[in-house]
């Protein structure tokens, strides 16, 4: 008997300014893809908040602006999930910041707050400014999450 394994579908929705955090979910994508899982990356400006009920896996990536604020772009995306009222949702939230500030990635920790309440958080990773090869490591582990 041959048994079909489903797939979950998942999606990298991200914000970046100056790339670190783009590279980062560049990383993430590929981690993904190495375990031969299906995973779509959006700019949050190409991403449309209408598909977000679709997915199976909802990865958000941002830099954190201000004093450990979340950029503005994401603002419409953290009252979408918030008001979604899809539980089962599974989401991950990562980010690069700058440990010179006092909240080092606060906008990760911001997300990570109102995603444990309102989906399943499985996941947050924090990278200091732009990542690194030996980052890879941890986004392999994050990827290990999806299934
Ligand atoms: C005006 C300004 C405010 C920032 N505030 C913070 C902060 O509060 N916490 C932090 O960890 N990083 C802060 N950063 C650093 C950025 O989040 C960091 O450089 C990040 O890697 C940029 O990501 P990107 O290359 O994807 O745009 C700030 C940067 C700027 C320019």
């Amino acid at each position: 008997m041959v048994l079909t394994s489903y797939k979950p579908k998942t999606v990298i929705v991200y914000t970046s300014l100056t790339g670190n955090t783009e590279q980062l979910a560049e990383m993430l994508q590929a981690a993904i893809l190495n375990k031969e899982l299906p995973v779509e990356l959006y700019r949050i400006e190409d991403f449309s908040l209408n598909e977000l009920s679709t997915y199976d896996y909802l990865l958000i990536g941002t830099y954190t602006w201000g004093s450990g604020e979340i950029p503005n772009e994401l603002h419409n995306l953290y009252d979408a999930i918030e008001q979604l009222k899809r539980h089962q949702l599974r989401t991950a939230v990562f980010g690069t910041g700058d440990s010179f500030f006092a909240e080092f990635c606060g906008a990760v920790d911001r997300f990570r707050d109102m995603l444990y309440v309102k989906t399943q958080l499985v996941a947050t990773l924090k990278v200091e400014q732009m990542p690194q090869h030996s980052d890879m490591a941890r986004c392999e582990k994050l990827a290990e999450l999806i299934n």
